[in-house]
């Protein structure tokens, strides 16, 4: 694919002119430009312009919404937070200064910080009721079923005081949920065990306290390896926000009917949990597992460039990098810095790095530019830290709240924003007459049930 980024900086904005060939009628459609960033055709008033609508399933060229939150250079592999580099964000600041610059959009004095700290810690209680609704699973259900419903579930026990239009009551929303989400995370992993569920400690950061309600046992003293909680914090980091994505898309869009924010945060899960989305770093352990030794990459490599094979090389590619998810780079780091400290050899991670040699040499991968995205290497972390793969979405999850709620609470003070609304290309039927049911055709016995019950 040839280099389609024209990122620009400050230019002024300018504007297209769009020829009809058929009547040779034309338009004047305005520019925009961004601080940073493609230049935009503004089609806002397109339709209302000239009865034309634009197509672009997947929107690879569409700009959703204006924000100030991320901005990511695919072609150069750049992902700034704020106008910080994730680079220096993982190796200087932690998770809770990196929730605070996502929602607050400056880096926290030391006051604001500690602050903002303590109050996520008062929230990070759930009420005895919601720990009921994790009954009504079974022990084996998927934890991001049990993320979907538990959080979903929230909007109940916050809705008659939830004003989306109060500041406070956003303020107060996104620190409940950036605060719960570990909670409920540990609680859906101790369910799958049949183990009490866990109590959050204050006296401990964000990321110990995840550490040791999913790893503690109520019979023991819990010990906090700090290599593995400031692991866990850059995983945290790495996965907080990722501009419009599928999933950060999908909570911006139930949010802009003016929904619970709640279950707006619930359909972001519900969208993260596919394969092609943050299921991937469980996928790629699967793949991995289904690849079992070094000689047999190349076969699955092959695969992966077969049209007629639904095989993908998981945790590689993306809609935006064409060049390394710097994401990746940094998990990677990570990934052999977690297992030296605990002292594992794990084959999964010579194998992934054997797979990440052979694929980047290889010409089908080169010329999509299909690299490693961040949920290439962040199974193997979760995995080394004794993650079941299961849980390892749900660590995503706990991750991108702060990204989706901060987008939520954006979106909600744009004076641009409107209830989202897609069009369609239609490929139905013309108009026709309704066919009473005496007057219908009947299936032959032959009919394969397919055709009785549609495509
Ligand atoms: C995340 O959007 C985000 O920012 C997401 C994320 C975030 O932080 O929120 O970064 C997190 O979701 C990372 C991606 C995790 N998913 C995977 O690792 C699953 C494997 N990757 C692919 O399914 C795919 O690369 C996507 C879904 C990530 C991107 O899909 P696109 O942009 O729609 O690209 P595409 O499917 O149109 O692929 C373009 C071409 C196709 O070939 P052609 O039809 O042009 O011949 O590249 C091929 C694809 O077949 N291709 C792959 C491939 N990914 C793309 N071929 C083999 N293996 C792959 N992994």
């Amino acid at each position: 694919m040839k280099d389609a980024d024209k990122s620009v900086d400050n230019r002024p904005t300018d504007s297209f002119t769009l020829t009809d060939n058929s009547t040779n009628e034309t338009w004047t459609i305005p520019g925009r430009v961004g601080k940073m960033g493609n230049r935009l055709i503004d089609i806002k008033s397109l339709y209302g312009n000239t009865g034309l609508l634009t197509y672009d399933p997947g929107f690879t060229s569409t700009a959703s919404c204006r924000s100030s939150i991320t901005y990511i250079n695919g072609a150069k592999g750049v992902l700034l937070h704020r106008g910080y580099s994730i680079d220096e964000l993982a190796s200087k600041s932690d998770f809770m200064e990196t929730c605070y610059l996502l929602l607050y959009s400056e880096l926290p004095t030391p006051e604001q910080l500690t602050s903002f700290t303590n109050d996520i810690k008062h929230h990070t209680l759930i009420h005895e009721q919601l720990a009921r609704f994790y009954q009504g699973f079974m022990r084996s259900a998927h934890p991001m079923a049990i993320m979907v419903g538990v959080v979903g579930a929230l909007s109940a026990f916050y809705h008659d005081n939830t004003d989306t239009t109060d500041i406070a009551h956003r303020r107060l929303a996104a620190h409940r949920l950036i605060a719960k989400m570990p909670t409920i995370g540990a609680c859906a992993y101790k369910y799958s065990l049949g183990l009490p569920f866990p109590t959050p400690r204050n006296d401990l950061s964000y990321s110990e306290n995840l550490l040791q309600m999913m790893f503690s046992n109520p019979a023991e003293e819990y010990k906090i390896n700090p290599v593995l909680a400031r692991a866990i914090d850059k995983i945290l980091i790495l996965h907080a926000d990722h501009e419009q994505n599928a999933s950060t898309s999908t909570v911006r869009l139930a949010g802009s009917s003016g929904a619970n924010p709640y279950a707006c945060i619930a359909s972001g899960i519900a969208s993260l949990w596919g394969p092609a989305h943050g299921g991937a770093n469980e996928a790629v352990l699967k793949m991995l597992d289904e690849i079992g030794s070094a000689d047999r990459v190349h076969k699955y490599i092959a695969k992966a460039q077969d049209k007629n094979d639904s095989f993908r090389l998981m945790g590689f590619g993306h809609r935006v990098y064409k060049n390394y998810d710097p994401r990746a780079a940094v998990m990677r780091d990570t990934c052999h810095e977690v297992l030296k400290v605990l002292g594992i050899h794990d084959p999964q991670l010579e194998l992934a790095m054997k797979l990440e040699e052979i694929a980047l040499k290889d010409s089908y991968f080169i010329e999509k530019k299909l690299y490693p995205n961040v949920d290439f290497y962040s199974g193997i972390i979760m995995k080394a830290m004794g993650f079941p793969t299961s849980m390892f979405t749900v660590m995503f999850a706990i991750g991108r709240t702060v990204g989706w709620i901060s987008h939520w609470k954006e979106m909600l003070v744009d004076e641009e924003h409107r209830i989202g609304r897609p069009r369609q290309l239609y490929a139905g039927e013309k108009q026709r007459k309704y066919i009473p049911l005496d007057k219908r055709g009947h299936t032959s016995k032959k009919t394969s049930w397919s055709w009785l019950w549609g495509k």
